[in-house]
């Protein structure tokens, strides 16, 4: 079993990385320096190196974002957009095109590594929501192109990995009343690798965030 995750020095692309390989898995944990996945022909080169050196590719979780910092809608750039929708939206399309034909051999998976952003209207972080939203779009639109032979899935994290001064406010926020681990969304993606009637559907690792956050 053999799987490429991007953003996988990242906080939760690594643990995802750690997972997979005690379950077993053969990983290419990719970071900035393995390629810039915003660019369409390095994010190519990317999955071209990986299928090279894992001898093909049954798995594909799309880990890398940036951009995600607060600003007010009103004063974002152009270049905050693009830095948001880079490795988060164009970087997950173009790799999992690139990918297609080797999962599609394998008859593999693709996890997406989304945000409950994408469900949620945050002012501060209005280009991160939008790419999230796209992103979350993708895993959709990928489940019915890739079908039958790739399944499609996405992973909605809540607050996983956040500076020690905020783990209090975000922990509050949720049902479980405490913030995730890195390595809760690992096992997300270890249960998704094996739910071989789900495609198409994110499944939300936030431990109640989006429930908590409605109205009474
Ligand atoms: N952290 C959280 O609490 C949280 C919550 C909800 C959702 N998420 C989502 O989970 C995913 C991972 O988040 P994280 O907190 O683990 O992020 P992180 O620690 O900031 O890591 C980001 C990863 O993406 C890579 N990367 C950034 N830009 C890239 C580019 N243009 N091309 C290739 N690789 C690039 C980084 O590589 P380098 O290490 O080489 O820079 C790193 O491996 C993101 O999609 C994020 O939105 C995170």
């Amino acid at each position: 079993m053999r799987a490429l995750v991007t953003g996988g020095t990242g906080r939760i692309g690594s643990a995802v990385a750690d997972r997979l390989r005690v379950a077993g898995w053969s990983v290419l944990a990719a970071g900035r320096a393995d390629g810039d996945v915003a660019r369409p022909d390095q994010a190519r080169a990317l999955v071209k190196r990986g299928v090279s050196e894992l001898g093909g590719l049954d798995l594909l979780v799309n880990a890398a974002a940036e951009g995600f910092a607060p600003k007010s809608a009103l004063e974002l750039s152009d270049a905050d957009w693009e830095l948001a929708f880079g490795a988060t939206a164009k970087g997950s399309f173009f790799v999992t095109q690139a990918a297609a034909p080797h999962l599609r051999e394998a008859r593999g998976t693709v996890v997406m590594i989304e945000d409950v952003a994408a469900y949620q209207a945050w002012p501060a972080f209005a280009a991160h929501c939008a790419a999230k939203a796209a992103q979350a779009m993708l895993t959709r639109v990928f489940a019915r192109a890739l079908a039958p032979e790739v399944r499609v899935c996405g992973i909605a994290p809540g607050a996983v990995a956040v500076s020690p001064e905020q783990e209090e406010r975000r922990a509050a926020e949720t049902l479980l009343g405490r913030i995730g681990r890195p390595e809760d969304v690992a096992e997300a993606v270890v249960f998704l690798t094996g739910a071989s009637f789900v495609t198409g559907a994110s499944l939300v690792v936030d431990g109640g965030r989006l429930l908590q956050s409605g109205a009474a």
